[in-house]
């Protein structure tokens, strides 16, 4: 017997999303006709809520208007602001919803008037630059740069509404962030949104209970993320270890790494922590790139083992299909191997991943100070214009939601901002550092070696002869025959 699956009705409730309350500083947003403007504020109070809203509203009512939707990356995109406007914005049976595919390669809403919101990418600005728009709401905008924001700025004039607007959404960043200069100087208004302003959060002059929880997560954090997530307030890190680091340098858009690139694992084990794995290459200049990483905590290392195999077996599949349809995958995915994995001390969990990866499993240079300027060093302009270490956009596997839900950290470049110096400037304080800590030992395993430094003492004794098959910089070091079968 077969029987047919019939699609769940959705309730009148779930029909109609909202109403929403709408509050001051929302209602600000919804009036205002500046052409540039911000809504800033500490995490959770609806900002993204409001832009997506704005963008339904003027659709809604206006036909043939022209919205675009977008972020630094279109894969970022899809994460946050795509889940508020589908799930919270748009009714359940609305007509854009009935083309377009999956969220993830969707390229825009469709309204029967006419209207439409494009999705985009700064990753990918052909695509977004090629229109024109009257409505822009940018999400996240510290993670633009000023000639990204100037860019979109050229591209708002088609003239559905009387006014055009360049309208974006953030969590606050550092007093000297272009942005923030952009709203000093006058050029761009700022509308401070605020918990208060989140009905689900404060009701009738109460926390709600679930305002409580909210606010009790955010009052767990520490240093600046706190100030900035909790109370809305634009602050510099105090004694950031990583002075060097600016995204705009260092967080590169994706690209597929060619095949003759040597690759490397780097990881830092944990449990209720996360356990970090990145998987980087070097080019032929010796520069390191992370391309793909796991940040994930309450999981197995038996687990990530076999899904750092897999993520190696997708790439295969990936660059077979791309690239070299000709090449067996078996022995592309022999030479996307990485070659080592260097890891935290931890023996049982070494042994684990030795037991599913067969590489060599090397224990991490752990030297703090040395290792840190190793990392600053690598940082810096190499005098060809470019530092020597890069981290690819979006390369995190599964996002964590009990990371996200804390909102601590949930890939490495989340954490770089605040990885900050412990008063007495010897160490940096010991949290959120799974990412930079897994970054440091990569880097401490190429630029420290041959410095005179010695394996690290608390590491058992038979560990601490040096790995099996020395690294050596020139690039051509043994790699197994048994993998890598060239
Ligand atoms: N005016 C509102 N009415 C109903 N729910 C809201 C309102 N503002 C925010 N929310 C809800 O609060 C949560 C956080 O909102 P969001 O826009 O993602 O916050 P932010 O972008 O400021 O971090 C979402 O689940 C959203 O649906
Ligand atoms: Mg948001």
């Amino acid at each position: 017997v077969t029987r047919k699956r019939r699609k769940p009705q959705a309730s009148q409730e779930e029909k109609s999303r909202g109403p929403y309350e709408i509050r001051q500083s929302a209602l600000s947003v919804l009036h205002s006709q500046d052409t540039e403007i911000v809504v800033a504020g500490p995490a959770g109070t609806g900002k993204s809520l409001v832009c997506c809203l704005k963008l339904h509203c003027v659709c809604e009512r206006v036909p043939g208007v022209r919205c675009l939707m977008v972020r630094k990356t279109r894969e970022s995109l899809t994460e946050a602001a795509l889940v508020t406007f589908e799930n919270k914005i748009l009714p359940v049976d609305h007509a854009s919803l009935a083309n377009g595919g999956q969220r993830r390669v969707r390229q825009a809403y469709h309204y029967p008037n006419g209207s439409q919101i494009t999705l985009g990418g700064l990753d990918k600005p052909q695509k977004v630059m090629s229109t024109e728009y009257d409505i822009i709401y940018v999400q996240e905008a510290i993670e633009l740069n000023e000639a990204d924001w100037e860019a979109l700025l050229t591209r708002l004039r088609h003239g559905k509404i009387p006014y055009q607007q360049l309208l974006a959404d953030t969590n606050p960043d550092s007093p000297i962030h272009w942005l923030k200069r952009r709203v000093d100087a006058g050029k761009c208004r700022m509308i401070e949104s605020r918990h208060e302003d989140n009905p689900l959060l404060y009701k009738l002059g109460e926390w709600t209970p679930a305002g409580k929880s909210y606010l009790a997560k955010l009052d767990s954090l520490t240093g600046p993320r706190k100030l900035r997530l909790r109370f809305g307030r634009w602050v510099q890190s105090e004694g950031v270890v990583y002075e060097g680091w600016s995204r705009a340098t260092h967080l590169i858009n994706r690209f597929h790494v060619p095949l003759d690139w040597e690759r490397f694992l780097s990881i830092d084990f944990g449990y209720t922590n996360a356990f970090v794995c990145q998987f980087w290459c070097k080019d032929h200049d010796g520069r390191l790139y992370r391309y793909r990483e796991i940040y994930h905590t309450k999981k197995l290392v038996e687990d990530h083992a076999k899904r750092i195999l897999e993520l190696i077996d997708l790439e295969a599949k990936a660059l077979s299909y791309r690239q070299n349809p000709k090449l067996p995958i078996e022995n592309i995915r022999s030479r996307i191997m990485p070659q080592m994995a260097i890891c935290d001390h931890d023996a049982e969990d070494r042994a684990t991943l030795a037991k599913y990866l067969h590489i060599p499993i090397v224990p991490a240079r752990k030297e703090i100070r040395p290792g840190i300027e190793a990392v600053q060093a690598r940082m810096r302009d190499a005098g060809d214009g470019k530092p020597r270490i890069f981290l690819m956009h979006d390369s995190l596997d599964q996002r964590d939601a009990w990371l996200v839900e804390c909102k601590k950290p949930c890939c490495t470049e989340e954490e770089i901002d605040s990885y900050i110096w412990n008063e007495e400037k010897d160490v940096p304080v010991d949290e959120d550092n799974h990412g930079v800590d897994a970054m440091r030992y990569m880097i401490s395993q190429f630029d420290l070696f041959g410095k005179g430094f010695e394996a690290p003492s608390s590491a058992p004794a038979a560990e601490r002869k040096p790995p099996e098959q020395p690294f050596r910089l020139d690039g051509n070091s043994a790699r197994p025959s048994r993998l890598f079968g060239r």
